[in-house]
């Protein structure tokens, strides 16, 4: 996700603002940039690549340390890319036209491309790829206008009008002393102090200012002034909150207050979920971004093959299923390392679908490569804008995850999985296999993955309770049947990379062709249950492995019955399509493995051996 991080006081503004933002680079970034009133005027300096660029362009007005000048109020931002890859005008503050407004955002604006095309046609001209200019210009519209002058007043209509995520931050040449924000979904505090105030994304950033902070809700607005902040809500009426004291520390504060990166960024899944479908599934239709696939060429593909590594691979396995379910096309699914190897058919016929969270491993690029130097027509999945592999591939559709800092990937894998549904969507509306009342009744059951999500998230006593008893086990066996055993391959890496234990994801009904002799007391087995078509043989596969001595923790769905009498434990997740479902039921097997590795006293977030990008054969 972006930083954000604003201040007006008494102080010099600019060593506060980029001191805010280096304590926030851990959130990962490409760009980064400030704009700051001085003298009337109302500056912008941003540049792409390392804040280092940006401290540097500064120093040279403002010497070392940043304190020369005039400057007590300005907004700064660490972008990380969503809509348009890294540049310097795709960086952050963006201007209105006038240039008297600057705006910062972190989030998603859905409706972004109706605004665009709606002040392109009333003579606005855009200077970048993002959606985020489509607010500064909005902003300016009703501050000279129904806004009467009044910024606040002018972001609190512009909030009526964008739909999505935001956290805002905004600055106005005419009023020196106050500077605006807002948010909806994407985090923002207030920090109140004794010689100004300040915003930011997230606390570490005003951390050394302050203590004392107030934690924007959901469509309210603040203006901030040095000697005070008013809180209003949408609609403009006083919010009177107490500030709350923070007595984390910085390492504490970058993870949320969670104990791991990896808790932080499971619970970051509704979130990044909704930024990946939500701005692709507009008004029950299904667009898939500046992606070029006509209906011609989805008549004309015979084959696409999925690359993949690792947890990448995973939700590669996913996609066979829904696209060879939705689309009618074959799909095959290859480890990169294997694909490159194996002589594979491919030709002008095959779509070629790289998944990859970083867009820079070496295996999936150079397998990439080969299907193209084959012939096939490429289309990446990865999380990263602007990555090795998004650059390369002929088509790129984005994660909306945000950055990933623990190795273990978890908020990546659930948003790879809403990706290749819209692709296995888009494609059989291409292929006239799904109708307009089919394409909006998906969309709904697609967006309301988020919020079942959120109630999984809010209960993990069950788990918590079955990692304590069990993290001492020797062998875990994931076994499912259909796309539960395609989801059992993700919750078995998960637990085997960050909690060391042997684990296995095996398909129910091949046990009895061998493995079912590994079975014996205590062996511990988690079954997925989300198939209900495939219900009454998982419940056979239960009672096999029950009998000779196996542990079992089941995953089923609300309405799925019989379970509770055959599993030692039942986590449940919401009703859902069984198509649908590994969205939802991989988080519980995220959750467990986290708290066996918990348990167990490993390093969560650095497992020992791995890397979060293998850029290495
Ligand atoms: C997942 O938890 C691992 N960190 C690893 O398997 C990862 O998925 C794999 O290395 C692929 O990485 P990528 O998605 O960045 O290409």
């Amino acid at each position: 996700m972006c930083g954000i991080v604003g201040y007006v006081g008494s102080e010099p503004a600019l060593p506060i603002l980029i001191g805010g933002l280096r304590r926030l680079e851990y959130r990962g970034y490409d760009s980064a940039g400030v704009a700051y009133l001085e003298g009337g005027g109302l500056s912008v300096v941003k540049r792409k690549g390392r804040l280092q660029r940006l401290e540097e362009a500064l120093q040279r007005q403002y010497g070392e340390d940043l304190s020369g000048g005039s400057v007590r109020i300005g907004i700064a931002h660490t972008r990380w890319a969503t809509h348009g890859a890294p540049s310097d005008e795709n960086s952050h503050p963006h201007l209105s036209a006038s240039g008297r407004i600057a705006v910062v955002h972190n989030g998603i604006i859905e409706n972004y491309m109706e605004l665009r095309a709606s002040l392109s046609g009333l003579g606005y001209a855009f200077v970048s790829e993002t959606d985020t200019e489509v607010v500064a210009h909005l902003i300016e519209r009703h501050y000279d206008a129904d806004a009467k002058k009044d910024l606040l007043s002018a972001v609190l209509r512009t909030m009526g009008e964008i739909e999505g995520s935001y956290a805002l931050g905004v600055l106005c040449a005419d009023d020196p002393g106050t500077f605006v924000a807002a948010r909806k979904d994407s985090p923002l505090v207030v920090g109140l102090g004794t010689n100004g105030n300040f915003i930011a994304s997230d606390i570490p950033a005003i951390l050394s200012r302050t203590r004392e902070v107030l934690i924007l809700e959901d469509r309210e607005a603040a203006c901030l002034r040095a000697d005070g902040v008013r809180v209003v809500d949408a609609l403009g009426r006083p919010v009177d909150r107490a500030p709350m004291h923070v007595d984390w520390d910085v390492e504490a504060a970058e993870k949320g207050g969670y104990e791991h990166f990896m808790m932080k960024e499971m619970h970051e899944e509704p979130r990044a979920v909704r930024d990946t479908l939500a701005p692709r599934l507009r008004d029950g239709a299904i667009r898939l971004d500046a992606i070029t696939i006509d209906a011609a060429d989805a008549a004309a593909i015979s084959k696409v093959q999925i690359i993949a590594c690792g947890t990448a691979y995973h939700a590669g396995v996913v996609a066979k299923y829904a696209i060879e379910r939705l689309a009618r096309i074959p799909v095959e699914v290859d480890v990169a390392s294997e694909f490159r190897y194996r002589d594979p058919l491919v030709d002008a016929r095959t779509l070629a679908v790289v998944i990859s969270q970083s867009g820079e491993t070496l295996d999936t690029m150079a397998a990439m490569r080969e299907a193209k130097r084959r012939g096939a027509r490429t289309l990446a999945i990865v999380n990263v804008v602007g990555s090795s592999i998004a650059r390369e591939a002929d088509d790129v559709l984005y994660t909306m995850a945000g950055p990933e800092i623990a190795v273990a990937s978890t908020k990546a894998y659930n948003t790879q999985l809403a990706a290749v549904y819209l692709l296995a969507f888009r494609l059989a509306a291409l292929r006239g296999l799904l109708d307009e009342a089919a394409c909006a009744g998906w969309s709904e059951r697609l967006l309301a993955l988020p919020e079942a999500l959120d109630r999984i998230l809010a209960d993990r006593s069950v788990l918590q309770r079955f990692a304590a008893e069990h993290f001492n086990a020797r062998s875990v066996f994931f076994i499912g049947r259909g796309l539960d055993y395609a989801l059992s391959m993700e919750g078995s890496l998960k637990l085997k990379e960050i909690s060391y234990i042997h684990s296995e994801a095996y398909a129910g009904g091949e046990l009895k062709h061998g493995t079912i002799a590994l079975i014996e007391e205590g062996t511990l087995v988690v079954c997925p249950l989300t198939q209900a078509p495939l219900l009454e043989k998982m419940i056979g596969n239960i009672r096999e492995v029950k009998a000779r001595g196996a542990v079992v923790l089941g995953i089923a769905t609300d309405s799925c019955a019989k379970v509770d009498e055959v599993c030692d434990a039942v986590f449940r997740i919401p009703d859902v399509d069984p198509l649908l479902a590994p969205v939802l039921a991989v988080t519980p097997m995220q959750l467990f493995a986290y708290y066996v590795a918990v348990n167990k006293g490993c390093d969560v977030d650095k497992p020992r051996n791995l890397a979060k990008s293998v850029t290495v054969e």
